[in-house]
């Protein structure tokens, strides 16, 4: 059984208003979509595996734990690019891998044009990083590369979806959970969220 966690954060419901504003440019929408991430991804990683560490303070020891997982975070290009700083703040450690997919227009399918996932990995979990989750078939493609790399625990960290999306992509990977900022309505004949934000990708880079 997939989870499905929608932030009820303030901050999250806020920005994401912002974000989702027609007015709001593409510079600010950016650096919005930098932050979601950053809050997104901190929900999501709270089931971080940690390890038990003594640290010396200036006044005696400190019994502490400390993050031993290593991770890596998948932005799905385009859209998916701008997530990835704000995660980057929050855990700069990771390894950033990239997956190149675009719906075809009339078909809705996704299209692999880029592929830079390693042969081999050593990570104990992978952050797929994509705002907008609408049909599906990007999501469930993206997890099927990652899985067939080898990575075995994966979560998806996306901003919207459809609740067509979120079907789909729990029915194909119910063992991959999903952290958004909002579940919105439907999708349209053209396969775009509503109300959404319009084309993610686009608002990001101006195009
Ligand atoms: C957007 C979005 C997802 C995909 C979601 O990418 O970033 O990858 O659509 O749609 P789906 O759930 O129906 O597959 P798009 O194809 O617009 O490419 P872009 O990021 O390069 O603009
Ligand atoms: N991709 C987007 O960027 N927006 C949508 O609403 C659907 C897919």
């Amino acid at each position: 059984m997939t989870q499905v966690h929608v932030s009820s954060h303030p901050l999250v419901k806020h920005k994401l208003a912002v974000l989702r504003d027609v007015n709001t440019d593409f510079r600010a929408f950016r650096e919005l979509m930098k932050e979601l991430a950053l809050l997104l991804c901190y929900e999501a990683t709270q089931d971080l595996a940690l390890s038990p560490a003594t640290v010396r303070t200036p006044m005696g020891d400190a019994t502490c734990a400390k993050a031993v997982e290593t991770i890596g975070v998948v932005p799905v290009l385009r859209a998916g690019l701008g997530m990835v700083d704000g995660v980057l703040e929050l855990l700069p450690n990771v390894q950033v891998w990239h997956i190149g997919l675009y719906r075809n227009e009339e078909t809705l399918q996704p299209v692999l044009y880029y592929n830079r996932l390693p042969q081999a990995t050593s990570v104990s979990l992978c952050l797929i990083l994509d705002p907008m989750l609408a049909t599906g078939g990007s999501a469930v493609a993206a997890i099927e590369m990652l899985k067939q790399s080898g990575v075995q625990r994966i979560k998806y960290v996306g901003l919207i979806a459809a609740p067509e999306g979120v079907e789909r992509l729990s029915h194909a990977h119910p063992d991959v959970p999903i952290h958004l900022a909002a579940i919105d309505d439907h999708l349209n004949e053209i396969g775009y969220i509503v109300p959404g934000l319009g084309d993610a990708g686009d608002r990001q880079f101006g195009t």
